[in-house]
């Protein structure tokens, strides 16, 4: 039988998933695509692979990990059961997350759960809850199911900085530093991280962190409602625990400064920077006309549009961040985004990037 290109490329690239699988086993990383953002993979049983994780990211060892499980083959099932595939990973799973799990999964929403006692505390921070999540990229589940078990990945950034969204970005963030093996499933579709939902407390869905998966379509799909952080929370919740690491101020940031402006008030957001002399990258929305010439004398501003669109945005927003602090401008402008819930997970990620951008030497860069 003879195999044209696209068989060739098949057996190629799952030569390359074995080594990874390979690289797994024997403790080592393995950065791969996900839907949402690239993540840097580790087995999650083995705690010398963990502390890797964390070493290689510049991460605080109390910010806990996701665990990446396979979805189970769906074809001879209609309904598909996460039960077994689960247990090892989760106390208690109740009708609640299995209906999250069966509208969602696999797919960017990551599900938060009181852990087994066999997860190892190095990956949960010393908490005792886990986050899981079976992301949606066929790569990424050719890996885990030929794996057979767990993988941590965080996204595959150095701590605080721009998530990757395609193999080069990873590259770039790591290369030269150490020899990582890299999966390239192409650029992210998501292009943001994973809607988070913590289901630990037993009796109600709190959102950790926006993402594509919003509280409405979460609504919509199983009629569950997901609390914000801090609505209806008790007293005695213990907030000071770093549960979700991009809950930090500064995160997700270039190092270029960044900043939001209002509809209209480019100029607002430049009184920030009386000294500016130079080059400003403006972002303006496709779906509006250019910021005309009324400009500001000693500075040089160029547009650059972005999508109108909320999940246009997000799966642009970590590709235009990276490549305008890659080219060397004094200050970026971002529009900012619009009111409503489609528009809150990258709201969320923007606000973080405003906060930690600029030269790390910067003061209130905490991350
Ligand atoms: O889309 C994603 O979720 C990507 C891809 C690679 O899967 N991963 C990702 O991982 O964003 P990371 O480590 O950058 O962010 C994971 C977030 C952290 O903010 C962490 O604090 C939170 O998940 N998290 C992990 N375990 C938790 C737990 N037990 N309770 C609360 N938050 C948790
Ligand atoms: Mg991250």
């Amino acid at each position: 039988m003879s195999t044209d290109s696209s068989d060739s490329k098949l057996l190629q690239s799952s030569a390359v998933i074995n080594e990874a699988v390979q690289t797994l086993r024997e403790g080592g990383l393995v950065a791969f695509p996900t839907e949402t953002v690239y993540g840097l993979g580790a087995d999650a049983k083995n705690s010398k692979a963990i502390e890797k994780v964390f070493t290689t990211k510049g991460r605080p060892s109390n910010h806990p990990l996701i665990v990446h499980l396979a979805a189970p083959d769906k074809f001879d099932q209609a309904q598909v059961d996460w039960v077994p595939i689960l247990a090892p990973w989760v106390r208690d799973l109740s009708e609640d997350a299995l209906a999250l799990i069966n509208a969602f999964w696999p797919g960017p929403l990551t599900l938060v759960f009181k852990k087994d006692k066999n997860v190892l505390n190095e990956l949960t921070g010393g908490q005792d809850t886990v986050a899981i999540r079976a992301p949606a990229h066929p790569m990424a589940q050719e890996l885990l199911r030929k794996f057979k078990g767990g993988v941590v990945a965080p996204s595959a950034n150095r701590f605080g900085k721009v998530s990757p969204t395609s193999a080069a970005d990873v590259r770039h963030e790591f290369g030269g530093a150490l020899d990582l093996m890299i999966l390239d499933g192409g650029d992210c579709e998501v292009g943001i991280e994973s809607t988070i939902i913590d289901l630990s407390s037993g009796d109600k869905a709190v959102l950790l962190r926006p993402g594509i998966i919003t509280p409405g379509e979460v609504m919509a799909k199983t009629g569950i409602k997901v609390f914000q952080r801090g609505e209806n929370q008790m007293a005695s919740d213990d907030e000071s625990l770093p549960k979700v690491s991009g809950s930090l101020r500064a995160h997700y940031a270039p190092t270029t400064p960044l900043r939001l402006y209002a509809p209209g008030r480019v100029l607002d957001a430049l009184s920030e920077f009386p000294d500016i002399k130079s080059r400003v990258a403006v972002a303006v929305w496709d779906s509006e006309s250019s910021l005309g010439e009324d400009g500001h004398p000693s500075v040089h501003f160029e547009e650059v549009e972005v999508p109108s669109d909320s999940a246009t945005f997000a799966t642009l927003l970590y590709r235009s961040l990276r490549d305008l602090d890659q080219q060397g401008w004094d200050l970026i402008l971002f529009p900012e985004p619009p009111a409503g819930e489609e528009w809150d997970g990258v709201r969320d990620r923007l606000q973080r990037a405003c906060f930690g951008s600029g030269p790390s030497s910067s003061s209130h860069v905490n991350s």
